[in-house]
């Protein structure tokens, strides 16, 4: 197939949680197709307009732009109750869904008995727990790779309610070994068995919605000259190869997740947009090497309002880091960086950025293996904070010098142009610079 128009993606730099869903929405107008690729509900993508608040855990952040449709690949993985619970919202607030959605035949489908498997994996791991957002993400990639899942395709087969019954019964085993009573564990705040009659109920909304080939239809959409937007999520340090394992998701949340989980060759890709918070968050357990426990950190938390948008967490919060960021723009092959959340350093007087690592009494500017038990230890530049609202600023030139010296030293350190500074949580609160 001839592609006439490449897929750009839009992917997140850090731990998750960077301003994705943000992005998105204020890219979609430029876009026929906005396309997530990769992992499920772990996912809580914000998008504010309006006055409205909306948080996005399974369907793309595309929806609110009437001209685009939204798809569901195949590298994404499905809980039909929580996409249930998205399309209502949605509708309540007069948004339609099912019109402008497809999902791919081929995406996997996360069970009930992967939520309680996930509760159930992590009370084993005690004080090493991934600090996993319970939404059965683990153990539903691990049945897709162990050739052990159920797709949104097999919804409308004869015998699914058979291999729904076989799974179940499986994965209820591998729950005996590790406890002897399930009973107390919650999903979603009902217990297991109200949660599965719900989750059955809606298996209904997804045979309602259009279930395809969407490689096809990409690949298709794409050789007509259709623009096409990949929307990842969580984040690169959170990818199951090339994050901070075992503190991961199950997803390549990286551009190689992009070929996978929607079927489009990898010379169709064309910008790589990589988006970063102008500092750090971490949400759940691991390595977090500019993790600050003073004031500072506080001060982000508060001021960034800094609680997680699927499971309100509080998200850990710290410096920029140099070294994480320069490995996600190679391991992206970013183009055009994103940088968010300028306005919650308005209050700094100093912004500290981590531009190297010092492990073991040597300086190195590349991430180690074991970041776990590397004792890293952040190598900071300081840089003079701007001190000022940046409130009603439409204009990258009428940015304050000390913001702009901030993003013309990222630029320098990562070799990447910033084209994208991001001042608020409203789509109107974004500067793109040409
Ligand atoms: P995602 O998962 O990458 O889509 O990000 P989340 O939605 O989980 O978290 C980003 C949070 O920051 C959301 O609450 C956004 O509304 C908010 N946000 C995004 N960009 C900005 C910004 O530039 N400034 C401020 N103050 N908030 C922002
Ligand atoms: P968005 O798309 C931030 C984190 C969890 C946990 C680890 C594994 O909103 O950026 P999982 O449930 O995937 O098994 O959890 O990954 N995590 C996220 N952190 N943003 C996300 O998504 C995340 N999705 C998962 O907190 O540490
Ligand atoms: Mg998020």
């Amino acid at each position: 197939m001839n592609i006439k128009m490449k897929t750009d993606v839009l992917l997140g730099l850090q731990w998750g949680d960077e301003g994705k869903g943000k992005i998105v929405d204020f890219l979609t107008p430029g876009y026929d197709i906005i396309a997530r690729f990769q992992g499920g509900p772990n996912a809580g993508h914000t998008i504010e307009f309006n006055n409205q608040k909306f948080v996005l855990h399974t369907i793309p952040s595309g929806i609110f732009n009437a001209e685009a449709e939204n798809i569901i690949g195949n590298g994404v993985i499905i809980d039909p109750y929580i996409l249930n619970k998205e399309i209502t919202r949605l509708n309540k607030a007069g948004i339609e869904v099912k019109e402008r959605l497809t999902v791919s035949n081929k995406a996997h489908l996360i069970l009930p008995t992967h939520r309680l498997l996930d509760a159930v994996y992590e009370k084993a791991k005690g004080k090493h727990k991934i600090g996993s957002t319970l939404k059965g993400i683990g153990p539903a990639y691990t049945d897709k790779v162990s050739r052990n899942g159920l797709r949104a395709g097999d919804l409308n087969s004869a015998d699914f309610e058979d291999k729904y019954k076989k799974a179940k019964e499986r994965h209820l085993k591998l729950a005996s070994l590790y406890v002897t009573d399930t009973g107390d564990i919650k999903i979603e705040g009902f217990t297991f068995e109200e949660y599965e009659n719900l989750w059955l109920e809606n298996l209904s909304v997804i045979r309602g919605l259009n279930v395809t080939d969407t490689a096809y239809l990409l690949n298709k959409a794409a050789a007509s000259g259709k623009k096409i937007l990949a929307e990842g999520a969580q984040g690169t340090m959170l990818d199951i190869d090339f994050g901070s394992y075992p503190y991961v998701t199950s997803s390549n949340t990286t551009s190689a997740g992009v070929i996978s989980g929607l079927g489009i060759p990898p010379s169709s890709v064309g910008r790589v947009f990589g988006i970063t918070k102008a500092y750090c968050t971490r949400v759940g357990s691991g390595p977090f090497p500019t993790e600050l426990f003073d004031d500072n950190g506080e001060k982000l938390r508060s001021e960034g309002r800094e609680f997680g948008a699927t499971t309100g967490r509080p998200r850990r919060c710290g410096w920029l880091d140099l070294p994480a960021l320069k490995y996600a723009v190679m391991i992206n092959g970013v183009t055009d960086l994103m940088l968010m959340k300028t306005d919650i350093l308005n209050g700094f007087d100093t912004i500290k950025v981590a531009v190297k690592y010092r492990i073991a009494g040597k300086e190195t500017s590349e991430i180690p293996f074991d970041m776990e038990n590397s004792k890293i230890e952040p190598v900071y530049k300081e840089l003079k904070g701007w001190k000022q609202p940046l409130d009603g600023i439409k204009k990258f030139e009428d940015l304050p010098a000390e913001l702009k010296k901030y993003i013309a030293f990222i630029e320098k350190e990562t070799n990447v142009p910033v084209t994208v500074i991001s001042t608020g949580p409203d789509r109107e609160e974004t500067i793109f610079r040409k």
